[in-house]
């Protein structure tokens, strides 16, 4: 049975993917590594226009790590190869559904075509107000939070800012992600348990989820349990909650 998000939990506003496992599951088939891209990219529609009809309001995708760039080159191409041809497929059908593309990372590692069709794909489809699709490409949370530090740092030694002003909020300005609430979600497919320097930062108070399942087969079913699975989680952000002042579970420390 299909669960659904639940009316009276909060919806998250911002789910973040590790979409991982492509080579196991051509493997698995028998297939070449290439094959599992091409399978990941049909569950990357699917996706996309779950979280759009569901209301969510930002996807951000791992589509490319700073650290891929060290795989054979032969894969590397055939994956830049898939992003282009994603992106001149889809970016009709994105403007059609009202969704915004955005991308973060490195672009400018990416090969001109590759990056002229990206920017191509974030003017036309900039109008959207359904949900927000950020794409994760040639991106590495150290990287990310390096640049900032960089551009900080310039606009301190050309005497536009005083180093005791630097706060979390000016620095999140700094980040490729600006103006993009923190993941409220944090889903890895394939099994393994780790962030492999994904959005190091904004990921501070997210929720977690790890799954096991390889990304081409994962399912709309399975996204919409984990969203219901997070209605009914505490956030505390640090704090006591109302109410929470200690239930039988709690350990008692004996002196
Ligand atoms: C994730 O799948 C896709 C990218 C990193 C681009 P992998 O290619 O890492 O698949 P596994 O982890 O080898 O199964
Ligand atoms: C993380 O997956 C990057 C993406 C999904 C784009 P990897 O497969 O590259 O990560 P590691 O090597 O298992 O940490
Ligand atoms: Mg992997």
């Amino acid at each position: 049975m299909t669960e659904t998000p639940d009316q009276a939990g909060p919806l998250p506003r911002h789910i973040a993917i590790i979409m991982d496992g492509n080579g196991r599951w051509a493997k698995q088939h028998g297939r070449i590594r290439v094959k599992g891209h091409e399978a990941g990219a049909d569950t990357v529609d699917l996706v996309v226009r779950s979280c759009a009809e569901i209301g969510i309001e930002v996807l951000t995708l791992y589509a490319f790590s700073s650290e891929n760039w060290l795989r054979p080159a032969f894969e590397v191409s055939a994956l830049m190869r898939l992003l282009h041809s994603y992106l001149k497929r889809e970016t009709g059908r994105l403007v059609e559904q009202g969704i915004r593309l955005r991308a973060i990372g490195r672009l400018e590692r990416l090969d001109s075509a590759v990056r002229r069709e990206l920017e191509k794909a974030c003017e036309v489809t900039a109008p959207g107000r359904t949900m927000t699709l950020n794409l994760a490409i040639s991106y590495g949370g150290r990287d990310e939070i390096c640049d900032a530090a960089t551009a900080l740092a310039r606009e301190v030694a050309a005497g536009n800012l005083e180093p005791g002003a630097i706060t979390p909020e000016r620095f999140a300005e700094k980040l490729n992600t600006a103006g993009l609430p923190d993941p409220d979600i944090m889903i890895r497919t394939g099994g393994e348990y780790r962030i492999s320097n994904f959005l190091l930062w904004q990921l501070a108070y997210t929720e977690l989820y790890f799954s096991n399942t390889l990304w081409p087969d994962f399912s709309r079913d399975e996204l919409l349990g984990i969203i219901h699975d997070f209605q009914h989680r505490e956030r505390r952000f640090g704090r006591v909650l109302e109410g929470g002042e200690g239930t039988s579970h709690d350990l008692e420390i004996k002196g």
